[in-house]
């Protein structure tokens, strides 16, 4: 199963096996990780489940799509070239390893 490790805006890393096909959105969720609220429950509806994804892993993460792109815009904290919408990112094999930091507010 595909590793995730989350860093919160402190510091604190937890890491998380998340199966293929779960987002990381909702394996951040199913275990009390703090620092993702997603109120919407996925419908990239929130934005409130912003997350930065290490640089270096952005091209194994799946394409963004219009309708993620555009709430990007309205995160609490501002979006960098590195930030996804953790609802987004069902887990794929290829995405073993992957990183992500929660900014320091989602609301
Ligand atoms: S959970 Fe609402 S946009 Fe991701």
């Amino acid at each position: 199963m595909p590793r995730v490790t989350y860093i919160s805006h402190d510091g604190k890393q937890t890491v998380l096996d998340v199966p293929v096909g779960t987002s990381v959105m909702q394996a951040a969720v199913l275990n009390g990780i703090d620092g993702i609220v997603a109120e919407c429950g996925g419908s990239c509806m929130c934005a409130t489940c912003h997350v930065f994804v290490q640089e270096d892993q952005l091209p194994k993460t799946p394409e963004m799509e219009l309708g993620e792109d555009a709430m990007l815009d309205g995160t609490a904290v501002p979006r960098r070239p590195n930030s996804r919408l953790s609802c987004q990112l069902v887990m794929t094999p290829a995405m073993e390893g992957l990183v992500v930091t929660m900014p320091e507010t989602q609301t």
